[in-house]
């Protein structure tokens, strides 16, 4: 008898329920609806408003027992607390901090049929992952910064030798596990900091350098995080694994999806020792919420890395099999424009390009 996953699902906030039922619609297509059990939690910004709080501690429950958990999009304009943050968000941040997911992944990747903004960039040439670390830096002080008297506001950076060592770690064993960089083939770990700035950064790096040294087959490489926005446009190929501070990763990694096709197009994956949450890097969109034309394309490879993240954890080759057939058919219908989203310049509807990728995983299954 194959395992049977229980997933936590999260639709939240504006486009996130459409684009998390697509993925939804894609992971059983492409693993068989009983490998899943699919269970529906609220949380989020709507949920906020009629009940007070963004994450219901059955929700977070559930999350922290479910064997995974996937999340559309959080948060709604002016559904902010008292202190002005916005209250939406709580649920992923929470998550992140509660349960230790110290890894945050978002890989870069330009595929076949995407037009990229930056010149001359054919699919291939832009492939590389961010590592975001994703409990600490500067977002660590989350709720607890100071307001005095409405005069001083501060909020402190935080690294721990652990939290930089794990993610470190992460990054180099990734790199292992990858082909090199697009440009050279080059395996590569670019600690992105501001080491010439601040002790908290110049900390990151000399942790990161210290564990560098169990890994002398993958080149160190570094960036100021203000020089990086620049080397990412102008030299994306040179990339490999990206290893950064929590507020810099989110920074950057939105900087790296326009460069592939833009916020609809990429996947995040924030993972620790016992949990994994699966959603895309953008936001809920609310301009286009509830219209059916959002891209679900960041969130169906959310899912992939889902079933990957899975398939490795339980050494359920089913899995690890359907992580790949989800990747092969979002890469054939975007290579042949079948079912382009207006994002990408066509007209499909989430629904149709959803069905699209479903369809490739059927051929692909006829042909195979
Ligand atoms: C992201 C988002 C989140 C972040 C928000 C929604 C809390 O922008 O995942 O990149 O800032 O980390
Ligand atoms: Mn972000």
């Amino acid at each position: 008898m194959s395992k049977t996953y229980e997933i936590a699902v999260v639709p939240g906030d504006g486009i996130g329920p459409e684009v998390c039922s697509a993925a939804l619609e894609t992971i059983c297509a492409a693993a068989g609806r009983r490998a899943f059990n699919l269970v529906e939690h609220p949380a989020g910004a709507g949920h906020f408003r009629t009940h007070g709080t963004a994450l219901p501690e059955e929700t977070f429950a559930a999350c922290k027992t479910a064997d995974a958990v996937l999340h559309g999009a959080a948060g709604i304009p002016g559904v902010v607390y008292p202190d002005g943050t916005e209250a939406g968000i709580e649920f992923g941040l929470q998550l992140r901090f509660r349960l230790d997911l110290y890894a945050n992944i978002r890989p870069i990747r330009l595929h076949p049929g995407v037009e990229s903004p930056l010149k001359n960039m054919a699919a291939g040439d832009i492939d590389y992952v961010i590592l975001r670390e994703n409990t600490e830096g500067l977002y660590a002080s989350r709720g607890s910064g100071t307001n005095l008297r409405d005069e001083i506001a501060t909020d402190t950076l935080v690294m721990t030798r652990k939290g930089i060592e794990r993610i470190a770690r992460k990054a180099f064993e990734l790199a292992r596990r990858r082909n090199g960089a697009p440009l050279d083939g080059k395996k590569r770990v670019t600690v992105c900091d501001k080491a010439n700035v601040l002790r908290s950064y110049a900390f990151f790096r000399k942790v990161c350098e210290q564990v560098a040294e169990d890994f002398p087959d993958v080149e160190l490489d570094y960036g100021y995080a203000d020089a990086m926005m620049v080397h990412m446009v102008r030299r994306p190929s040179f990339y490999d694994v990206i290893v950064t501070e929590n507020m810099f990763g989110d920074i950057i990694s939105d900087l790296g999806a326009v460069t592939v096709g833009g916020m609809g197009m990429s996947p995040s994956a924030e993972i620790g020792d016992s949990n994994g949450f699966f959603q895309a890097a953008h936001g809920s969109a609310p301009d286009i919420a509830g219209q059916g034309i959002a891209n679900p394309i960041g969130t169906i490879l959310a899912g992939a890395m889902m079933l990957e993240w899975l398939g490795e954890r339980h050494q359920d080759r089913a899995l690890t099999e359907a992580a790949g057939r989800i990747d092969k058919a979002v890469a054939s219908v975007l290579a042949k424009g079948e079912a382009l989203p207006p994002d990408l310049g066509g007209k499909e509807r989430t629904t149709a390009v959803t069905a699209a990728i479903c369809r490739a995983m059927d051929q692909q299954a006829t042909a195979a």
